[in-house]
């Protein structure tokens, strides 16, 4: 791979520890992928955030880099955590944990990063314009980053994110190239879609049919339309989970689609194959009484907040009911006085964080939330059956 004269410095440590580190994973990326150069990059998205997941030794590592001079060149931002960095204690979150947790987002603050902790960062400021090349990670938001805003980035990894934060570049390959951005599966849908749920329902069907075909072909939808930016973060969320998908076109919606001819290969999408989506997760028996409720993956926007606070006004719930969000949109709804509402109802915030990444496994049987994701790794990780409703009922569900 050729490097320019300041990638050389970098590589040869002329600028520390960590930076030199994290020229040697971009060029042993670059190496493996075949790219023949760098790009720089506008933005970096980090994931490897909740220490439920990272561990010491994922915590051993970003300290490494911390104290070898790390310092980010672009603007960096960071997935949720484990918990709510404010107010922890109210989640039940242990004291363990939460020393643990803080440990790593103070990592992160003596490198630069702009910790948010947030899956949404195109929400509140990190949102890269069209053609810009950036390096994200967290599934949901490369999708969303590179089909609906035409950014450009791979699905990258914590180590390749941060290590593209501190050199500000990231190999060229994959998605930051155009042959690699080109539908080759037409789907066609015939179903009605209304609301975050039934964009997840989506995601999970073309998912699925894309994930079993040869090469995962990227899907250009047709027959949709209308999307709002919630129903597309839900699709996205979804696609990525059930596809491993990080690029969609949507006809007349998304930015490149019109750049493209649909492709003659074609899929459609029936009322009746939503439906069976929507079942596959709807794994809760009849009549077990679900004693978790979130709103929130991706983590809410405004819009979805001022919804919330509009249907639990005067109310009073009755099940632990977690609204994830991130800390600058929770600061809006605070001053539009969405969240005296949703408190005064007795729904909790949990910012910074999300039902999946906090470490909760075996406190909750049944967990009832309009998102696919949220759904698939609350029974994969922690066991719990789901109940898979539009955004209005799971809200409503709260209330019983
Ligand atoms: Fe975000 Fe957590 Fe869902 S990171 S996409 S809210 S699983």
């Amino acid at each position: 791979m050729k490097l320019t004269r300041e990638e050389e410095r970098m590589l040869s440590g002329e600028y520390g520890r960590a930076t030199k580190k994290a020229m040697e994973i971009l060029a042993a990326l670059g190496t493996i992928y075949g790219a023949d150069r760098m790009v720089p990059v506008a933005s970096v998205q980090v994931a490897g955030v909740s220490f439920d997941n990272l561990g010491e030794a994922g915590l051993e590592f970003l300290s490494e880099m911390a104290d070898g001079g790390g310092r980010v060149k672009v603007l960096t931002t960071l997935n949720p955590a484990g918990m709510d960095i404010e107010n922890w204690g109210a989640l039940g979150i242990d004291a363990d944990f939460a020393r643990n947790q803080a440990r790593v987002i103070d990592a992160y603050a003596r490198m630069g990063v702009v910790t948010t902790c947030s899956c949404t960062p195109y929400l509140f400021g990190n949102l890269p314009h069209f053609g810009e090349h950036v390096a994200w990670a967290e599934s949901s938001a490369v999708c969303y980053a590179n089909a609906v805003l035409g950014a450009r980035t791979n699905r990258e990894g914590g180590p390749s994110a941060l290590a593209a934060a501190l050199t500000g570049r990231t190999p060229d390959y994959g998605l930051h190239r155009d042959e690699a951005r080109r539908p080759g599966l037409t789907v066609r849908v015939e179903a009605g879609l209304d609301g975050t749920r039934d964009f997840g329902a989506l995601g999970v069907a073309v998912g699925r049919a894309v994930e079993a075909r040869r090469g995962k072909p990227i899907p250009y939808l047709r027959g949709v339309p209308v999307a709002s930016v919630d129903q597309l973060k839900s699709f996205c969320a979804s696609l990525a989970t059930f596809g491993g998908l990080a690029m969609f076109h949507m006809e007349g919606i998304t930015p490149e689609s019109g750049q493209h001819p649909a492709p003659d290969e074609t899929l459609v999408v029936t009322q009746r194959d939503l439906e069976d989506a929507i079942r596959s997760l709807d794994l809760a028996p009849a009549g077990q009484e679900a004693d978790f409720v979130s709103l929130g993956c991706p983590h809410l926007s405004l819009a979805e907040i001022q919804r919330v606070a509009a249907l639990l006004e005067g109310k009073r719930v009755r099940k632990t009911f977690w609204i994830t969000t991130s800390r600058p949109v929770k600061r809006m709804a605070d001053q539009m006085g969405y969240t005296a509402v949703i408190e005064a109802a007795g729904a909790v915030f949990a910012v910074d964080t999300c039902c999946v990444v906090a470490p909760i496994k075996g406190r909750f049987q049944a967990l009832v939330t309009d998102s696919a994701k949220a759904c698939y790794y609350a029974a994969a990780k922690n066991g719990s059956k789901t109940r898979f409703l539009p955004f209005d009922e799971v809200v409503a569900e709260a209330l019983k």
